[in-house]
């Protein structure tokens, strides 16, 4: 039977949506919540969005499975091509110039694509020019969302999700077969990255400091007032010079004071300043 979702529900849910993970949800969006919490709210004998609200208030873990539940966490490998264009042929061998180990920070994983990319554009990047980068490179890939975070630190793929996006060649290089269709990242690969639990609403000041900052594809949940925030906040963690990346539709306003416009024909990327 479809979830009926009165009007005073779909406001009370998407104002608890918004304040535990900024997450905006428009008008007329009532399907989602109905297709994405039916098994939750049936798991958990509830019978309307009411009876789930009430309960949230109480329990902290199922708070956090309706956040996992409601993110969008479409990914793919080397998304768009020419952010990693861009950081294989202009930031590494800038980056390369200082003589220390890379920091990364992929600030919203997903299922790990977006990190195991950058790792692998790293691993070629060394075998193209042995020496020229630091030992000791990390990337550190968070998320809200527990479910892709665990499918992020396992890096097993099927055979569906390989092909969005990663060659052949690469596959050869990076993966082992499993079984079930499967693919296994190569411990190489993996072992360069690790993976945690970070809401970009709350504080992340404690991360540490970065060299480069992919945020893509996540921004654009968020109102005006968040993003801004949340971009501030990652200038603060960029060395001097260091970059943000951000999603082929996702731009930033009124942040001139903190960082500079990078045309790389295609795609633009930020300067810390
Ligand atoms: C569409 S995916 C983008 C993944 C990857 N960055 C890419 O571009 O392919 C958006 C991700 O943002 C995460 N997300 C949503 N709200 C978040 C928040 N408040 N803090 C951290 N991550 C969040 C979701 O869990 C999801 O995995």
């Amino acid at each position: 039977m479809t979830l009926q979702i009165t009007a005073d529900e779909y406001r009370q849910f998407r104002e608890m949506l918004e304040s535990s993970s900024g997450i905006m949800l428009g008008e007329g969006k009532e399907y989602l919540i109905a297709s994405r919490l039916r098994r939750l709210l049936d798991s958990q004998g509830l019978k309307t969005i009411n009876d789930l609200l009430r309960k949230l208030s109480l329990d902290r873990a199922l708070q956090e499975q309706v956040i996992d539940a409601m993110t969008t966490n479409e990914t793919l490998w080397f998304r768009d091509e020419h952010p990693y264009r861009v950081f294989r042929e202009r930031l590494l061998p800038e980056l390369a110039e200082a003589r220390r180990p890379l920091k990364i920070w992929s600030a919203a994983c997903s299922t790990g694509q977006e990190p195991y990319s950058l790792s692998i554009e790293i691993e070629e990047f060394r075998k193209l020019y042995p020496g020229k980068l630091a030992s000791g490179e990390r990337i550190l890939a968070t998320d809200i969302s527990p479910s892709s975070l665990a499918a992020a630190k396992q890096g097993v793929y099927q055979q569906l999700a390989i092909r969005r996006g990663m060659s052949d060649k690469h596959l050869k290089s990076y993966f082992h077969p499993r079984d079930g269709d499967c693919w296994q990242i190569d411990e190489k690969i993996k072992s360069r990255v690790d993976f945690r639990s970070q809401n970009l609403q709350q504080n992340f000041s404690a991360l540490g400091k970065f060299d480069v900052i992919f945020c893509r594809n996540v921004l654009i949940y968020f109102s005006g007032d968040l993003k801004y925030d949340i971009l501030r906040r990652m200038h603060g963690l960029l060395n001097p010079g260091g970059y943000l990346v951000l999603g082929a539709s996702e731009s930033m306003n009124n942040l001139g004071e903190y960082f500079d416009m990078v045309q790389c024909h295609p795609g633009i990327i930020y300067r810390a300043r």
